[in-house]
């Protein structure tokens, strides 16, 4: 049966909306915000209170999250917080602190889209996280992609810039520039066909494509399934094994409300092994604090993908009942932030002994 649905393009006008498991589109609202909107207990009024945590609304009508997400005042304060913790502890807050966090931000994105932490990297956008696909996946025989003509330019731009290598492009059209019933597919992934790539919401219409079957057709045909959820992540849920999504790439940007600097990527942890991008750094390799010029191996987890130094200073997904941004930066800072365990306790001793040996040469993880 084909579906027409659409994302809300705009959430933050919405009132008592919630999300398709029942939850708060924005997640649950703070007492504090509750009590300062002198509301009470229903949960529609509650979420309106929610309000009070983006100054930008008392000014505007913010129709346009799917550009960039509005600024809570949890966001600025962590952001002071990192601002803080750097001026505090100089080039130590990377050992002590932050990459710890990097860390445990990994897991919060797994719990967020269903993953696990081992299957996800972090990248600064969602194009250089594509491209890390687009580099390290060998297609071999297989070199038709297939693509929906209402996908975000950027997706279709990785595999049209490997045409010279003899990738084929395929493009899906839209029937009528809004939908795109998942049947339409079928008639363009083959036996040639290594990878269908496509958005879950698109951005021109907000239509939500139907992913499980596009993944029924993709497998079917032997091909992989990858997903540009940058306009669905923190607007509805996200279940990458229900799904049976194969790549994901989504970002803070937009409804996780964290703003640029901040990607991620999902591998289907089977799949790992076999992408070696060519686009790549120290923060991809086995050792990394081994600092061995002439050797390279890749991690043996998704962050493999993982190039140099992530933007510490963004906020960050919180949990999967909906976006709390928090930032990276928050150790011992306000109730309900997430604590890192010192980075350095989780190393094996003789990296640990290593890395002290480094912090003591002031050789800093940022290079
Ligand atoms: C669906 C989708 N994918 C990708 C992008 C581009 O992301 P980035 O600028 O992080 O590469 C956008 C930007 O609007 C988008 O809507």
């Amino acid at each position: 049966m084909q579906q027409k649905r659409t994302a809300a393009k705009a959430g933050t006008a919405r009132r008592g909306a919630t999300t398709g498991n029942g939850t708060a589109a924005n997640g649950r609202a703070t007492k504090a915000a509750a009590k300062r909107a002198g509301r009470g207990k229903e949960p529609g009024l509650d979420l309106l209170a929610y309000r009070d945590e983006f100054p930008i609304l008392q000014r505007k009508v913010y129709l346009n999250s799917c550009s960039l997400g509005p600024l809570s005042r949890r966001s600025m304060a962590a952001m002071d917080r990192f601002q803080e913790l750097w001026n505090e502890h100089g080039a130590q807050a990377w050992y002590q602190l932050w990459m710890g966090e990097i860390a445990s931000l990994r897991a919060k994105v797994a719990r967020l889209i269903g993953a696990s932490p081992h299957e996800i990297a972090i990248a600064p956008n969602v194009s250089a996280a594509l491209s890390e696909i687009a580099s390290g996946l060998d297609l071999g025989e297989r070199n038709r992609v297939v693509l929906a003509d209402m996908d975000f330019p950027t997706l279709a731009y990785q595999w049209l810039a490997k045409r010279r290598t003899g990738t084929e492009v395929v493009f899906v059209p839209s029937p009528d520039r809004v939908t795109l019933p998942a049947e339409l597919f079928a008639a363009y992934v083959d036996e040639r066909t290594g990878l269908v790539a496509t958005s879950r919401v698109f951005f021109l219409s907000g239509y939500i494509q139907d992913v499980r079957r596009v993944a029924e057709i993709a497998h079917a045909n032997g091909a992989l399934l990858l997903v540009d959820d940058y306009q669905g992540t923190g607007q509805i849920p996200l279940d990458v094994k229900a799904l049976d999504i194969d790549f994901l790439v989504t970002g803070t940007l937009k409804w996780l409300m964290g703003g640029p600097g901040l990607a991620f990527i999902y591998v289907r942890e089977e799949l790992i092994p076999r992408l070696r991008p060519t686009v790549t750094g120290w923060f991809g390799a086995r050792d990394q604090f081994q600092f061995r010029t002439t050797e390279f191996e890749f991690r043996e987890d998704a962050a493999r993908l993982e190039a140099g130094t992530p933007a510490v200073a963004r906020p960050h997904p919180g949990d999967r009942r909906g976006a709390h941004p928090r930032a990276l930066a928050l150790p011992g800072g306000r109730r309900g932030a997430p604590r890192a365990r010192p980075w350095l306790e989780s190393l094996q001793p003789a990296r640990r002994r290593r890395a002290q040996l480094d912090r003591v040469a002031g050789a800093g993880a940022a290079g």
